[in-house]
């Protein structure tokens, strides 16, 4: 299995997704301010898994609050705060990272009557959890979404929602993953997924390793492919869905959903319910990040763009929900109208996964 985030006593280890596939390389962020550095620059990227990263650098940080706690409760939730909005000022979009930091704060206002060195390895032992339970939640996904892959078909992507993207296993390579496993015959098209090239680097090399075959295409030729008849479904990730099922995910998916829809061909979102807000009402209220100009105007640090060029760079596009055939999760399959499965789902009791 991929290791794309794990606790240890040096630190929070994570595979540098900036460095795949050219290079296996793992970082170890020593403080929580490196794990907000991770984040930022996307050495560990994809909703759920910065959802995990956030957990454990509140984890690591209040682990080295140490002479804080002797100041003090009053310091130590000064620290605590200071930790959680940095962690919380990484990434706007993906509604994960703020479900982490809520379910630690939650936590750490339980427990912080404690001796520190028990509220300390309190916090340590949710963050743990929250990557384990990860892992169960995303083959729960697999599981719930398999069964509406069609068989020998291509499953087109876009983005990377793998194990890279997660603590393990992977949203919609979760459901790809899992079809694989209850013997359906398929191959899976990945858009290369300008500008960050996550389908190119991360999703291929992903599916290499599983022995699954995939197929390499540029985000511009996704029409041509969902209109050839080869394509059965189209199955991608999502960074938050508001409450009416609108879905917010990587540059591009919006176009696909359209092209998808055009064709009569299923779209198909795999996501936790971590990455409900139910609180917004639709996805005009997701904020969208915008990344850096170099990412357009550069490939691997070599410009592509004249100099002096205006450019834009949204990181996300929002995809209203009459594109989205199903919203795959770990307690079921939510259909239209998503307002009403989707709070059903949220609302059952949280003993899920089987
Ligand atoms: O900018 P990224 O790489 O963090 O964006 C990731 C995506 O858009 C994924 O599709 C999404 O987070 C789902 S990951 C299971």
């Amino acid at each position: 299995m991929i290791e794309t985030i794990q606790w240890s006593g040096d630190g929070i280890v994570m595979i540098d997704q900036t460095r795949l596939p050219a290079e296996e390389n793992y970082v170890t962020c020593r403080n929580y301010r490196e794990v907000a550095d991770a984040i930022r620059t996307m050495v560990v990227r994809g909703a759920p898994a910065i959802g995990v990263a956030a957990a454990m650098g509140i984890a690591l940080g209040v682990a080295q609050a140490g002479p804080d706690a002797l100041a003090g409760p009053d310091a130590l939730d000064a620290s605590f705060d200071r930790i959680c909005s940095e962690l919380a000022g990484t990434r706007p979009t993906a509604v994960n990272l703020f479900w982490g930091i809520e379910r630690m704060k939650r936590v750490y206002r339980s427990h912080r009557h404690l001796p520190f060195e028990q509220l300390r390895d309190r916090l340590v032992a949710e963050a743990k959890l929250v990557r384990e339970e990860d892992i169960a939640i995303n083959e729960a996904i697999g599981r719930n979404g398999a069964v509406l892959v069609p068989d020998g078909k291509t499953v087109l992507t876009h983005c990377n929602a793998g194990a890279l993207a997660t603590a393990g296993y992977g949203t919609a390579l979760g459901v790809i993953r899992a079809a694989v496993e209850s013997g359906k015959k398929i191959d899976v098209f990945a858009d290369e997924t300008r500008p960050f090239l996550q389908g190119a680097r991360l999703t291929v090399w992903e599916l290499q390793r599983d022995g699954i075959p995939a197929t390499l295409i540029t985000d511009s030729m996704a029409g041509h492919f969902l209109h050839s008849g080869k394509i059965g479904c189209v199955v991608v990730g999502a960074d938050r869905i508001a409450a009416n099922g609108d879905v917010a995910n990587k540059i591009g998916t919006y176009g696909v959903a359209v092209l998808a829809k055009e064709n009569s061909i299923p779209f198909y979102v795999a996501a936790p319910i971590s990455t409900l807000d139910l609180a917004i009402p639709d996805g005009g209220h997701i904020p969208i990040e915008e990344r850096s100009a170099a990412e357009v105007t550069h490939i691997f640090g070599v410009r592509v763009a004249p100099e002096g060029t205006d450019v834009r760079n949204p990181a996300f596009d929002v995809t209203p929900n009459r594109y989205v055939t199903a919203i795959i999760t770990e307690r079921g399959v939510a259909r239209a109208p998503f307002s009403e499965s989707l709070a059903a789902l949220a609302a059952e009791k949280e003993a899920q996964p089987a």
